[in-house]
């Protein structure tokens, strides 16, 4: 069934358990979400970004539809968030298409402008009965964020001025009044290799300043026994995209190494869809188990 992101994030957080949130760029992201959320026997997070909205073209209803259709259909949990929302427009037009929660990303902003736009896009999300949240810190790593296509992560990850300070973090939260906080500790987005070192410290200090459960971005790079530490430290949502996309993309190379022949994309999808759902299974479990 599909059910709200506020209420699966606060289960979750109240519990000291992580809830996982995926990526989804097409019907068979969403579709191995719920397949691996079944197997798994735990709620998911469908989530989709801003930049997935304009790779269909900038519309949001035919995409954010198909997933909200797939989740009502699922036997697990499945709740649909808007990701990585830069334009008022996109915001504006969540809670029609259907959208419990959005997180609104004023990151690359400096610390004052970003406070007064969130602090709007909660006015607005709250009066739209959605739950916001929003990130402080810099986890990097989209396109378009300007670092190097080779090691972004790792530069990234042991770069001091990206981590989020805690006593700005609880101003922040008390500013905006957003419902969950992004924060950088070390991840980054778009990491195709498993190496992000966490820093656990930050994790806890966080935890004790900043009422809100934390969200950790670019958790593709983050190993399972990092992932595992940061939940007991205290980070509740646990964002996944690239590894799915990594899934995804090597069964597909894997079939046409082998197949000159095909033309129907099933054959190959199939296979697609099967190893994101795997992927998403053993996220869960890492996170929510
Ligand atoms: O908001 C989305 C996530 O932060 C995904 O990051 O693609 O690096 O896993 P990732
Ligand atoms: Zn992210």
């Amino acid at each position: 069934p599909l059910v709200g992101s506020g209420e699966l994030v606060a289960d979750a957080h109240a519990s000291g358990r992580g809830v996982a949130a995926f990526n989804v760029i097409t019907l068979e992201h969403a579709e191995a979400i719920a397949a691996g959320a079944e197997a798994a026997g735990l709620p998911a997070i469908l989530q989709i970004s801003e930049n997935a909205v304009r790779f269909h073209g900038g519309r949001l209803a035919p995409v954010a539809a198909a997933a909200a259709a797939v989740a009502r259909a699922s036997g697990a949990p499945l709740a649909l968030h808007l990701d990585h929302v830069e334009s008022p427009e996109l915001l504006r037009a969540a809670p029609e298409a259907g959208f419990g929660s959005v997180m609104f990303d004023a990151s690359k902003l400096p610390y004052g402008r970003n406070v007064a736009a969130t602090a709007e896009a909660v006015r607005f999300g709250h009066a739209h009965g959605m739950w916001v949240e929003a990130e402080l810190g810099r986890v990097g790593g989209k396109p378009g964020d300007g670092e190097p296509e080779e090691g972004r992560g790792t530069l990234d990850a042991h770069a001091p001025g990206v981590r989020t300070d805690p006593a700005e973090a609880a101003a922040y939260v008390a500013a905006t009044g957003v419902d969950a906080l992004a924060v950088a500790v070390g991840s980054s987005h778009a990491m195709t290799e498993r190496t992000a070192v966490l820093d656990h410290a930050l994790i806890g200090e966080l935890r004790e300043a900043v009422p809100v459960p934390l969200v950790l971005h670019g958790s593709s790079g983050v190993p399972d026994g990092e992932l595992r530490r940061a939940v007991a430290a205290g980070m509740t949502k646990i964002n996944v995209g690239t590894a799915l996309n990594t899934a995804f993309t090597g069964a597909v190379r894997a079939f046409l190494a082998q197949d000159a022949r095909t033309v129907d994309p099933r054959r190959y999808l199939l296979p697609a869809r099967e190893a994101m759902a795997q992927a998403v299974a053993a996220f869960l479990k890492v996170v929510g188990g």
